[in-house]
């Protein structure tokens, strides 16, 4: 395998609507979708759908959502042998609320990814040790995260720490331990306790973090770009101009993408640019992982934008 994502999977149940309802309101709302979804599912799915070789190490639920998640996975070229069931637990679910500007709005109920525990990254260790990168994100125990972090250290594989949902307690010292910490401007915002609005703040609070020991800082910025940080160093990628129609998982489907174009090309520049375009075919989409395209339709979308 080349890439391992030590992560999350959840059953993303998406309502389209641009208004919430109050306490003892019931509201009625236009649309419903459900999917495949998971902050870590979503890269991997992303990244196997580029042709990249990609393992999963995640908990399902015991429950009926458990089978469909593994069929998914499956069909997507993600080898699940390290996808395994947590007795007694509901799997991972995802109420999204998309509004007409298709900006998303996302509660996550952890279920079955709470389970995933370090003693699973021991029994999948000597397939993990054969990949070139792992991916992490915050949607499993931190203990976990740290634990593969220490793993990768150990065997000389890269890391990208994707840190979301944000929490503000993640210990830096692991995040400097690797070599992509990849927030949006949500998450730098959580993580920093600094403004984030403008492209000069964005820049600031950016710096704060680096100044703590970072090694590469990638911050996506939705529909205003991406920004790579290294020392003194700022790369800013322009986003391409879509119409976007529901943004959700368009940062999954940034960082699978930057994985799989990384270790193609060796460039982070160029692995950059190639996320932001995927990112932004993304959301031209409805949903998460459904809306990905496979290398071949991103290849076309390439083509005319
Ligand atoms: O990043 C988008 C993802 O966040 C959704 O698929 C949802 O499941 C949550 O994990």
């Amino acid at each position: 395998m080349e890439i391992a994502v030590v992560g999350s999977n959840m059953v993303d149940l998406i309502t389209y609507t641009n208004n919430l309802p109050k306490a003892g309101e019931t509201l009625e709302a236009p649309d419903f979708a459900i999917g495949c979804g998971g902050k870590g599912a979503n890269q991997a799915v992303a990244a196997a759908r580029l042709g990249a070789k990609v393992m999963m190490v995640s908990k399902v639920g015991d429950d009926l959502f458990a089978p469909n998640t593994l069929a998914n996975l499956q069909q997507q070229g993600v080898d699940t042998r390290y996808v395994t069931t947590a007795p007694g637990t509901s799997s991972g679910v995802a109420p999204i609320f998309v509004d007409d500007r298709s900006q998303n709005r996302i509660l996550i109920v952890k279920g079955a990814n709470q389970q995933l525990k370090p003693a699973d990254i021991d029994a999948a260790a000597e397939d993990l040790k054969a990949c070139r990168l792992l991916i992490l994100q915050l949607e499993i125990p931190l203990e976990t995260v740290y634990y593969t972090i220490d793993f990768a250290r150990q065997h000389n594989i890269q890391v990208i720490l994707n840190p979301a949902p944000a929490v503000p307690e993640l210990d830096i010292h692991y995040a400097c331990q690797c070599d992509f910490f990849m927030p949006n401007e949500t998450e730098l915002e959580i993580l920093t306790g600094m403004p984030v609005e403008s492209d000069e703040q964005v820049r600031l609070a950016g710096k704060s973090l680096l100044q703590r020991g970072l090694k590469n800082l990638v911050i996506t910025l939705g529909s205003r770009g991406s920004l790579w940080m290294q020392g003194d160093e700022v790369h800013f990628v322009a986003p391409t101009p879509v119409n976007a129609i529901d943004t959700s998982g368009a940062g999954d489907a940034y960082i699978g993408c930057f994985a799989r174009m990384l270790l193609k090309t060796g460039d982070i520049k160029q692995a950059m640019q190639y996320a932001s375009a995927y990112a932004a075919c993304s959301v031209t989409g409805r949903g998460t992982q459904c809306s990905y395209p496979d290398a071949d339709s991103f290849q076309r979308f390439l083509n005319v934008n």
